[in-house]
């Protein structure tokens, strides 16, 4: 797996590890860290860790020798950052992709299982997406991932390297960074809100997403590396209803149990209004299903931080 100590990559590692498997994890530790594998003991010596990097063939050759499905989570993940850096996003996200694709057909490994984005859709009003609408991608970000699934039908087609795309709808859960300059909504004010610190708001707020908790990211993955006849197909994975930055803020107070304060500040460039994924794709190819639906995903991913960040 790519990414592997990332917050996806490493909720699936311990998953993987969970069900009986052999992971090997190729990371750079860039935005992951040791600590999110802390469970590795757990499993004695069924997790191996190479610290290296995607942009590098020869590394990803290594990583990818005898495995039977590959797992590419690792990226450079934001689109604010792709906007300051849309070189970075190019190499991370599409010649590491093209490496992880090339690994996978010169070591045989039959199936590439990989991150793509609900941002490919872009920022047309036509709600839900669906599969079959063209990309429309507004940032580097996107368009990384847009050409990463261009190469991955190219290599399944050529080469016949497997290659399911899986197009994940704003990810949230526990090992979320919620810290860094590019942090994801939820868990930042996740941890603003336990701090008392007021929560900045990009706009007004009304923008909103289909925010899908970690575990039913994960059962996707576990089902597209599996399912059959679904090669060089692309699916949605969401939960297939949406809510506002506003509604998170009342959402947060509810768990919270106290009123807290609002800065809004301006939007952001590159950023969509609206998602909400269509999943029935999904459904009736992978048969995938939400397992944890918004709600119950924010109490846990709550509990999560007022555990792991007390102070
Ligand atoms: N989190 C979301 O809401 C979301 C939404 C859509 C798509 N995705 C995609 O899912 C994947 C995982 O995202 P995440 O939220 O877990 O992000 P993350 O930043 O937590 O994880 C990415 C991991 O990849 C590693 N990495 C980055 N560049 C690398 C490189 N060049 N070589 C080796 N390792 C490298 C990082 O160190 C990190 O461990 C990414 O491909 C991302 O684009 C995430």
């Amino acid at each position: 797996m790519t990414g592997g100590a990332g917050f996806i990559g490493s909720n699936l590692v311990e998953r993987l590890l969970e069900d009986g498997a052999r992971v090997r994890v190729l990371d750079n530790f860039s935005t992951g860290a040791r600590t999110n594998l802390g469970f590795a003991p757990r499993f004695r010596g069924r997790l191996e860790v190479l610290r290296g990097d995607i942009r590098n063939l020869s590394v990803v050759l290594r990583a990818a020798r005898g495995a039977r499905v590959i797992f590419h989570q690792a990226a450079m993940r934001s689109v604010p950052r792709s906007v300051k850096d849309p070189l970075g996003a190019n190499e991370n996200n599409v010649t590491g992709t093209l490496h992880v694709l090339e690994a996978a057909r010169r070591c045989r490994v039959p199936r590439v299982v990989y991150a793509s984005s609900s941002s490919v859709y872009g920022d047309r009003p036509d709600l839900p997406k669906r599969e079959d609408q063209p990309p429309a991608p507004v940032s580097p970000y996107a368009a990384s991932k847009a050409a990463g699934e261009q190469y991955a039908t190219i290599w399944t087609r050529l080469y016949g390297v497997e290659t399911v795309g899986l197009r994940y709808f704003n990810v949230f859960g526990p090992r979320q960074d919620p810290k860094s300059e590019y942090a994801a909504v939820i868990p930042r004010f996740i941890l603003w809100g336990l701090r008392d610190r007021p929560l900045e708001v990009h706009g007004d707020g009304a923008q909103s997403r289909d925010f899908t908790y970690i575990d039913n990211v994960v059962e996707a993955n576990l089902l597209a590396a599996r399912a059959p006849g679904v090669r060089s197909e692309v699916f949605n994975v969401g939960c297939g209803s949406r809510v506002s930055l506003l509604e998170i803020v009342a959402k947060l107070e509810a768990v919270l149990g106290r009123p807290l304060e609002r800065r809004h500040t301006p939007p952001r460039p590159g950023d969509v209004l609206h998602t909400l994924a269509d999943v029935a794709k999904a459904k009736r190819l992978l048969g995938y299903a939400p397992l944890v639906e918004f709600d119950e995903g924010f109490r846990r991913t709550v509990e999560y931080f007022k555990s792991s960040f007390k102070s």
